[in-house]
């Protein structure tokens, strides 16, 4: 049996799925080159036939990317196989996944067909996809909950039909560690198949078990674990990347040395440009990447910790890629060590893009002594989505206080043009939100504002989130700058481009059955 462990990342996919999650293309090609440079095995870069922009994040992956292996998902459908081979036509090395559901669950009250059509669909879908590429994967979705003589003979027919990868996912995350390896035991057993044939997991977290599932999986014989970084995804989300990963690398004993392909000190960074790209933050007390995974605060512990770090570590913030956070740069740096701080944060950045991060470092450089990662991080995040956006911030100026009636005056570039408009709002910030709608001709509904500051000290810069809706459509939009009422602007600013970005995105197939 093979002695490694696959990681399957599809934080492009399932994780996209997730409400405010969703990224546009350079945001996606900018997570792809971090995975490949984090060592996945393979990117799940979408789900081409859902949708134009879907289609074309996947062909830009796999065009560029080229050290992982890229997969599309398709259901059984023609079209949908067809799709997903042609956005991986330029792929080094393509996967196509297909799927169906076997859970009777499923045939019965969303694919409205028998046992026997499903298996017959497995076959031509699977055939059908191994006419395109070599690596083909199947999964059984909302295999925990199929029959498992059905199981068996569904995977029977993939396998004979080509498939080499072998997907077994608990969809709504209802299985239990015993359970679960106790499936996949069975699975291998009744099929017996060629060495080549890997076992795969995929494990929702829907009872807080994605993690401990996919391990007892692998301790029962599966040989890739899906997952996204952050663990985000439908619902509760899917494995978190990061602590399967971990895990295994820190219980060699328990696992018998299986380990991965990864390249931990790239964890920190990823999870980090996944954050600060879907203005998601993580939650503080998250294993592995959240800010107190590394914190000892009881007396009792710094205690420890100082005289040996092993009293109370379990694994070094180092081994995961969190350097400490002390200052970086200062407004003397020049370029060379702008882009050398960018290359040990993993944010690349070329061309405009980068001289226009470098720009907004040195003005934020000349308002704040001490410029910190996180400062970093959240300009290249503005930069990198700023792109292909349809609108661009300009100047803005508030009259606001105790006895004046708040009014900002905003220039809003709209596809390269300028245009200007003074509004009143109950207070500054809604006074920009009503001037940029004017402008925009758009009428969203705000749904949450949040104000972080991105580093301790009176200077910090500030970071605004905004969660707004349109037609039932709802994006999160995030802005830094040292002054939060500009912050906000920019926030609401980014949400808006990601709408228009939505609209643009011409839905060609509302994607069922995941
Ligand atoms: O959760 C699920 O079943 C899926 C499949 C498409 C693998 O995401
Ligand atoms: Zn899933």
């Amino acid at each position: 049996m093979n002695d490694s462990i696959r990681i399957f990342d599809t934080t492009l996919r399932d994780g996209e799925q997730s409400p405010g999650c969703s990224m546009n293309l350079n945001e996606k090609l900018a997570l792809a080159r971090q995975l490949e440079r984090l060592g996945v095995d393979v990117i799940e870069a979408g789900f081409p036939i859902a949708s134009e922009g879907d289609f074309e994040a996947v062909r830009a992956i796999a065009d560029q990317v080229r050290g992982s292996r890229i997969c599309g998902l398709a259901r059984t459908g023609r079209g949908d196989i067809d799709r997903a081979a042609q956005a991986l036509a330029k792929a080094a090395s393509p996967r196509i996944h297909t799927f169906i559901a076997t859970s009777d669950i499923h045939l019965e009250h969303k694919l409205r067909m028998s046992r026997e059509q499903v298996l017959a669909e497995v076959e031509r879908a699977v055939t059908q996809a191994r006419g395109h590429c070599d690596d083909v994967e199947f999964s059984a979705e909302d295999a925990t909950r199929s029959d498992i003589e059905f199981l068996v003979q569904v995977f029977q027919v993939a396998l004979g039909a080509g498939a080499s990868t072998l997907n077994v996912p608990d969809t709504v995350g209802y299985a239990q560690p015993d359970e679960y390896a106790r499936l996949i035991r069975t699975l291998r057993e009744r099929l017996s198949p060629a060495d080549d044939v890997v076992f795969s997991v995929h494990c929702h977290n829907d009872l807080g078990l994605g993690v401990a599932n996919s391990l007892a999986a692998v301790l029962a014989g599966a040989r890739q674990i899906e997952c996204t970084v952050n663990g985000i995804g439908e619902r509760a989300g899917n494995t978190s990347m990061e602590e399967a990963v971990m895990a295994l690398k820190t219980r060699p004993d328990v696992f018998g040395g299986l380990d991965t392909n990864i390249v931990t000190t790239e964890i920190y960074p990823a999870s980090r440009l996944l954050a600060s790209t879907i203005g998601v933050s993580v939650q503080p007390n998250k294993a592995i990447v959240g800010d107190n995974a590394f914190a000892h605060e009881a007396g009792i512990h710094q205690d420890g910790v100082l005289k040996a770090a092993i009293t109370y570590e379990i694994m070094t913030p180092q081994s995961i890629g969190r350097a400490s956070n002390e200052l970086v740069l200062g407004k003397h740096s020049g370029r060379h060590a702008f882009r050398d701080r960018l290359d040990e944060l993993a944010l690349a950045l070329d061309g405009e893009a980068f001289e226009q991060a470098f720009r907004r470092f040195k003005d934020l450089a000349d308002k704040k002594k001490t410029i910190y990662n996180e400062d970093i991080e959240a300009i290249v995040a503005d930069s990198v989505t700023q792109s292909d956006d349809r609108y661009e911030l300009g100047d803005l100026s508030i009259l606001s206080g105790t006895f004046a009636k708040p009014t900002a005056t905003v220039e809003l570039l709209v596809d390269g043009e300028a245009r200007r408009a003074t509004a009143l709002g109950i207070g500054p910030v809604d006074a920009v939100f009503k001037a940029i709608a004017e402008l925009t001709e758009t009428k969203i509904e705000l749904l949450r504002f949040q104000v972080n500051a991105i580093t301790g000290g009176m200077d910090a810069l500030g970071e605004v989130s905004v969660t707004v809706e349109e037609g039932g459509r709802k994006v999160i939009g995030h802005g830094a700058h040292s002054d939060i009422i500009v912050a906000s602007g920019k926030a609401y600013v980014h949400a808006l481009n990601k709408l228009a970005w939505h609209k643009q995105r011409h839905e060609v197939a509302e994607p069922k059955g995941i």
